[in-house]
């Protein structure tokens, strides 16, 4: 990299310590990558004739899980904008706050720093050199160093490292030149920058409005009888109100404490839909639980039952919301399924289980690879995007990618009105409710629920199974909620003690064949990222070729051992790693013996093997939270991670 690119050590490119001569230069890559990565924020805002910072301080908290290493506000007190901001916390912030001023307009931020380290400089809001601008950004702007260059020349100049600064000050520019107005001066940043964006505005010269505009990161506004509302999603307001509108990618609005307007690119108002949300503020409390990643886990027999109920009555199963119907799917012949994490593991699952029942070709990509790799997609199939939050940026590429291509697409979605949501052909949604934990659970089962009904309809039309065949398959996947039920109310002090017999473990490994291997991805993936040991899940099979040279004494490794017609296969797997010194923890029903191997067994309910996943997955997700739990780390906000990825 050339000294050029390092001149200003605020922006992108190398980073260089002390005085710049070549030898003291140091690289440091991480930056680069950082920038890219700034992985989501949550902005919040309130307009109304209630106090406005507990409104904004509550927002934020229900927000900490997007981002939680620095916060602020901004508020009008006498016609002039207070900012407050602080390291850390939302409590630091509400600390700092003089709670009993009688504002009843502001905005707020809770940020995810990766670039610039967490400091009261780079915590938003952010305000233009003189003060005219003020705002809150989730997003990136991928443009900013041309657009500090630009406005350099006209005189601007900058105190933190963000991008964020750098539109305070571009739409100060335009407000300036043209003297057209907020919204003019919004639209025509719109125009002029590159990136994803959720922002929210306060001009000096308009006390009594906050001005919104977004694309590609989520925002939400609602309304109500004591005023306007915008968050970047529906749990920070929910307490508030239940009535929302959407605003599509480069839209904007103006909220007042009484009315709210929308405006299009051309600056022309147009009409939003409001929508009503289903959810209760319930659904975003912890309920008594230690954890929310706990109490979700609890909600999944709950949840798992609505999301099935949802499209399945009378014993048949109706997908007519989603204009998926028995015609469609019949003359699908290639099923992609697209998605990241935890998504992508359902997708891995649903393969199994779509191929072998509707004998139906199907393939499954990470999508950050699907983008990039110029697929080759065939016009008579069918490309599934599956997340929960319906904002994760390579997803949500991946969708686009696929119907540039004219395939048509269907999203497994959690979030309703979530991008992924509305650019999709089709929707199935899954009603796991509001998922606080970073590390999902209950969003992930019924993403697991939705793929097998997916799996049982394409079966159907296509006439490879037949009406005994979609009735036993639905009448075993009734049974799951129960199921489910029963294994949490007595499973879990077993799985409590073998998780304390393993919490200073350092590595881990997952094993199965088949759908167990395929939920041994997600087991390791559970484990990872809320307990940071490291694990790795593996077909059973394709230990032998290379890694089963890791086993030694006391190397914990964990069998789900659930499908009959491949026991045999899988215990000699096992038998190969115990020859090594492994120490051997089963997941089985209790109609497959394990005794002959198994230094520790978890006993899960029988079921259909299609649906042995979302079983299995219970005993996974219980022995990854209790792991973390003796450790004792942040159970709710693992390091380095977020709720959803949305930018790549
Ligand atoms: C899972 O616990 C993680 N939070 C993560 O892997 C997640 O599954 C992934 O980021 C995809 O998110 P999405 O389902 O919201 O698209």
């Amino acid at each position: 990299m050339g000294d050029e690119e390092c001149s200003d050590r605020r922006f992108g490119g190398c980073y260089m310590k002390g005085n710049h001569t070549k030898s003291k230069i140091k690289i440091v890559t991480k930056m680069v990558f950082c920038r890219k990565n700034e992985i989501m924020c949550g902005i919040v805002g309130y307009i109304g004739n209630k106090k406005a910072l507990p409104i904004l301080i509550d927002g934020l908290k229900k927000l900490e899980y997007r981002g939680y290493d620095s916060a602020g506000v901004a508020y009008i007190e006498n016609n002039n904008v207070q900012i407050v901001k602080s390291v850390g916390r939302i409590d630091v912030l509400e600390n700092k706050l003089n709670m009993k001023s009688s504002t009843t307009l502001g905005i707020g931020h809770t940020r995810w720093a990766t670039h610039g380290e967490p400091s009261e400089d780079n915590a938003h809001p952010h305000i233009s050199n003189d003060g005219n601008v003020t705002l809150v950004h989730n997003g990136i702007i991928e443009n900013y160093q041309e657009l500090i260059h630009k406005l350099k020349k006209h005189g601007y100049h900058f105190y933190s490292e963000t991008d964020t600064e750098v539109l305070a000050n571009i739409i100060d520019y335009y407000y300036k030149k043209y003297k057209m107005g907020p919204i003019d001066a919004i639209n025509r940043t719109m125009v002029r920058v590159r990136g994803s964006y959720a922002i929210a505005v306060l001009f000096k010269e308009h006390p009594d409005e906050i001005w919104v505009a977004r694309k590609d990161s989520p925002m939400i506004i609602g309304e109500s009888d004591s005023g306007s509302y915008l968050a970047s999603d529906v749990s920070a307001i929910l307490k508030y109100t239940k009535k929302v509108y959407y605003i599509d990618n480069l839209e904007a609005a103006c909220l007042k404490s009484n009315h709210i307007t929308f405006y299009d690119l051309n600056g022309d108002i147009i009409n939003k839909e409001l929508k009503t949300i289903e959810w209760d503020v319930t659904a975003s409390e912890k309920n008594g639980y230690e954890h929310f990643m706990i109490k979700e886990i609890h909600e999944q027999p709950e949840v798992i039952s609505k999301t099935f109920h949802s499209y399945v009555e009378d014993d048949k199963i109706d997908f007519s919301k989603s204009g998926l119907s028995g015609d469609i799917l019949k003359d699908i012949n290639h099923i992609y399924i697209v998605a990241c994490g935890s998504a992508y593991h359902v997708g891995v699952c649903a393969q199994y289980v779509i191929e072998d029942l509707a004998r139906v070709p199907v393939k499954v990509d990470i999508a950050s690879e699907f983008r990039y790799r110029n697929p080759l997609l065939s016009k008579d199939g069918l490309v599934i995007i599956i997340s929960q939050s319906g904002e994760t940026a390579d997803s949500l590429a991946a969708l686009r990618e696929a119907k540039a291509m004219g395939i048509k697409t269907l999203a497994i979605v959690n979030v309703v009105g979530s991008s992924i949501a509305r650019e999709a052909d089709y929707v199935l949604y899954t009603l796991a409710g509001p998922e606080i934990a970073v590390a999902t659970t209950k969003a992930f089962s019924t993403q697991l629920i939705v793929s097998y009904l997916f799996a049982i309809e394409l079966a159907y039309a296509k006439n490879v199974i037949h009406k005994d065949k979609y009735h036993e398959l639905l009448s075993e996947m009734n049974l799951l909620s129960n199921k489910i039920e029963d294994f949490l109310n007595k499973g879990i002090k077993s799985i409590q003690k073998i998780a304390s017999e393993f919490s200073s473990i350092q590595d881990a490994f997952y094993i199965g064949r088949g759908l167990d291997y395929a939920i041994s991805l997600e087991g390791s993936l559970k484990l990872k990222e809320i307990s940071y040991v490291h694990s790795e899940a593996y077909a059973a099979g394709e230990l032998k070729h290379g890694t089963i040279s890791l086993i030694e004494d006391h190397t914990l490794v964990i069998g789900i051992v659930t499908m009959e017609d491949l026991y045999e296969k899988t215990i000699s797997n096992l038998i190969e790693v115990k020859s090594r010194g492994g120490y051997i923890l089963t997941i089985s029903p209790n109609t497959i013996d394990v005794s002959k191997v198994s230094d520790y067994n978890i006993n899960i309910p029988s079921t259909i093997k299609y649906f042995y996943p979302s079983i299995a997955v219970i005993a996974l997700q219980l022995l990854g939270y209790y792991i973390a739990v003796a450790k004792g780390v942040d159970i709710d906000k693992p390091r380095n991670l977020a709720k959803s990825v949305t930018v790549e």
